[in-house]
């Protein structure tokens, strides 16, 4: 089913309102969303709408959060989100990060108590819309193997960082530290196709091609992707006081609680370290440099990050959002959820 961009915004806040959230959340929220769909990261859209709705409506997700933001420093703050909606709060504290770096050239801003928030790259667009870098890291349910380990410890904490050009295009580089993130398997399940044997592993820990299989994922690059995923358990869970490594809440783990995550934005003021236009037209140089080199065989061409993604946002932008046709069915029904994802195992649908 292809869905024009404005009535999908509209479907998901339509569904979040009903569940309880408030109008202004409900839209920041569906709007996060709508960014992964319209990307073609189907794995953190419109599939992800019945789980929320379910964590929302059965209070796991606070309506009426009292959102605090603390400054610890000149440029350093901490955003307590108060159990409410990742979106909202990872949003208001890029929004705090951005008026930091503007004034004093950097900023560190941790977010902590709050629920997930979905494709990350959404709060690091925002600071390069006011031509700033940033880097945002996030906690996520510990379904992954360390490496040479059988039983799962860090989530698939990914990392987003963006950095504007001269010419409008952004570098934008958005990745979990697994081969791949939960949701790709979650998407596979919703259509049943296979998988790769490198994204994960079994009950046994043997590498499985079947996502319905699936008891832990691997991270990328063995110990170097490890590694970067306990940089951002460090960064956006211990520095912020939070449950950590398996402690952390798991996406389906008793939907009543507030789920307690971290996620840290790092923005940094180009203008404080070189000439600002320099600096944007030498990120157009760099992504110019990339698309000339000579591609190899099997390619096309070199894209910089994020660019796979414009041919997706092109035609969808003409065609509408390719929405799998149960969800779309969800969507335009009235219901609010159907109890489907309450204390599932982290692997659960
Ligand atoms: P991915 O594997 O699809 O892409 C990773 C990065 O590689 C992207 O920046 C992409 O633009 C780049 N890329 C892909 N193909 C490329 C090519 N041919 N040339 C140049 N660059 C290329 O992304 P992944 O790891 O599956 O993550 C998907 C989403 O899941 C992200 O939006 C991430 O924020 C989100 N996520 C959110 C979590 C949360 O708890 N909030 C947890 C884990 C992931």
């Amino acid at each position: 089913m292809r869905v024009t961009k404005e009535k999908l915004k509209e479907l998901f806040k339509t569904k979040f309102i009903k569940a309880g959230l408030s109008e202004e959340h409900a839209e920041i929220t569906a709007d996060v969303l709508v960014f992964a769909d319209e990307r073609g990261i189907h794995s953190h859209g419109a599939m992800r709408v019945e789980y929320y709705c379910e964590r929302i409506a059965k209070g796991g997700i606070n309506t009426k959060p009292n959102f605090q933001f603390e400054k610890t420093g000149p440029s350093t703050g901490v955003f307590h989100a108060d159990g409410g909606s990742g979106f909202a709060a990872a949003k208001a504290a890029m929004d705090e990060a951005i008026k930091m770096a503007k004034e004093n050239g950097v900023a560190v801003v941790g977010v902590e108590n709050m629920s997930h928030s979905g494709a990350i790259a959404y709060y690091t667009h925002q600071a390069v819309k006011e031509d700033l870098v940033a880097l945002t890291l996030c906690q996520s349910d510990p379904m992954v193997v360390p490496f040479g380990g059988a039983d799962p410890y860090y989530g698939t904490n990914p990392i987003a960082f963006a950095a504007p050009s001269s010419d409008g295009r952004v570098i934008s580089l958005d990745m979990a530290t697994t081969v791949q993130a939960w949701g790709k398997i979650l998407y596979a399940r919703s259509k049943n196709e296979s998988i790769p044997d490198t994204w994960a592993v079994d009950a046994e820990g043997n590498p499985t091609t079947d996502p319905h299989k699936v008891n832990a994922l691997l991270p990328i690059a063995g110990p170097k992707g490890y590694g970067l995923m306990m940089m951002v358990d460090v960064l956006s869970g211990i520095l912020l006081g939070l449950p950590f490594g398996n402690k952390v809440s798991s996406m389906y783990s008793d939907l009543t609680e507030y789920r307690r995550l971290g996620q840290l934005h790092v923005v940094i003021n180009p203008a404080f370290f070189t000439d600002l236009e320099q600096f944007k037209q030498n990120i157009t140089n760099t992504m110019n440099d990339l698309n000339n080199i000579k591609p190899a065989p099997g390619f096309s061409q070199v894209y910089f990050p994020g660019q796979n993604l414009d041919a997706v946002i092109e035609e969808y932008n003409k065609n509408g959002i390719e929405i799998v046709d149960d969800i779309y069915e969800y969507l335009v029904s009235d219901v609010v959820h159907n109890n489907k994802y309450d204390n599932k195992s982290p692997f659960a649908e």
